[in-house]
């Protein structure tokens, strides 16, 4: 059985450049949830509970700067691959390597 975390976030950072400077709505926040578990996030109005949970969805604007990793079921879901389609829709992670041969075809 497979015992690790459904969920790991680790150093998730999201900023919001503006004309007055950087908005850092979420600096630095990391956990694992596992199977079975339940996680409540609590904090004060605006310390960044929606902005992290939009991040990990990609949700948020363009204009966000996310940096940190969080994978889901061992998936990354930042970065540039979070996302590919394949016959069952958008899938999570990078898609399957393919060789060239196969490819070409
Ligand atoms: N699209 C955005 N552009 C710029 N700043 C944003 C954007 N969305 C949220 N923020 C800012 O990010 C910070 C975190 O907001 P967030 O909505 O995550 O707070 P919250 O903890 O969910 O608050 P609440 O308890 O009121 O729901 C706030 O300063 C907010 O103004
Ligand atoms: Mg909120």
């Amino acid at each position: 059985m497979n015992s690790g975390p459904l969920l790991e976030v680790e150093n998730l950072t999201v900023s919001f450049p503006s004309r007055r400077g950087e908005l850092r709505a979420v600096i630095g926040v990391s956990y694992s949830l596992y199977p079975q578990q339940t996680l409540a996030i609590v904090g004060e109005s605006g310390s960044g509970k929606t902005v992290s949970c939009r991040a990990l969805m990609g949700l948020l604007p363009q204009a966000a700067v996310v940096t940190g990793s969080a994978r889901f079921g061992g998936a990354e879901l930042l970065g540039p691959v979070a996302f590919y389609q394949n016959a069952a829709g958008a899938v999570p992670g990078a898609p399957p390597s393919r060789d060239r041969d196969e490819v070409a075809r």
